[in-house]
């Protein structure tokens, strides 16, 4: 008779995870073993998404070692289309991200990336995945949100910082900046559909999928 002793099989019937729990896994996430800091959740939504837009320019604020770059390229290759521009102020990139033929990296930070580079294109998704701080999510999105087109997204990464206890290191936070935005922009909404796919805010990108309808 198999004896289910929980050291010999590892058996055990608890089940039990929370935000912290998730937050500490996904630093040990990676895609093609380039480290991909993100909730397991948001990596679906990412490539539903980018099938449903199908962007000719993904922009990436955050880059770190390039794994979701890669990834986010990756599906562009596979939708056939479009390119991704990331940047960051370290280069700290994996050497696998640097010689994808679908990404363009930036090295000075998003203030200095030039808004002209985007005109060329049609279909326009940003995502914002950089220092989280209060000031430089409100300064990306009045940088870059005129830019994204009707129907897609501007992604706000990381509002769920605030319910791990460090609202107050960002002075607020991806939340606060989400708050004014939507509050000053008729231009766009705050997609429920899927900040609330899992459950209600069930995402790292709490209240950060921010839909231009006009
Ligand atoms: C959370 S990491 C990005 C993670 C990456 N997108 C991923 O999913 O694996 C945040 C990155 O933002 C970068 N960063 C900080 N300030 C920035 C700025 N002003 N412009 C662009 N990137 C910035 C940091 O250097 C860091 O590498």
């Amino acid at each position: 008779m198999i004896s289910f002793g929980k050291n010999k099989f590892n058996y055990t019937d608890t089940v039990k995870f929370d935000i912290k729990s998730i937050e500490q896994g996904h630093h040990k996430l990676a895609y093609k073993n380039v480290p991909m800091i993100k909730c397991p959740f948001d990596y679906v939504i990412y490539q539903m998404l980018v099938f449903q837009i199908k962007p000719d320019l993904i922009i990436e604020i955050g880059t770190n070692k390039g794994g979701s770059s890669m990834y986010l390229a990756d599906l562009l290759e596979l939708s056939g289309n479009g390119e991704l521009h990331t940047i960051d102020i370290v280069d700290l990139r994996d050497e696998a991200a640097k010689s994808h033929p679908r990404i363009k990296f930036f090295g000075s930070g998003f203030q200095n990336y030039d808004i002209n580079l985007i005109s060329s294109f049609s279909t326009v998704l940003i995502i914002e995945d950089g220092s989280h701080t209060y000031e430089d999510v409100k300064a990306t999105l009045n940088k870059f949100s005129k830019f994204v087109t009707k129907e897609s997204y501007f992604i706000v990464e990381d509002g769920i910082l605030d319910k791990l206890g460090w609202k107050k290191e960002y002075n607020g936070g991806p939340n606060k900046a989400i708050k004014e935005f939507i509050q000053e922009n008729d231009s766009y909404i705050i997609d429920r559909y899927w900040c609330d796919l899992f459950g209600i805010n069930a995402t790292f990108n709490t209240n950060g999928f921010l839909k231009k309808i006009k």
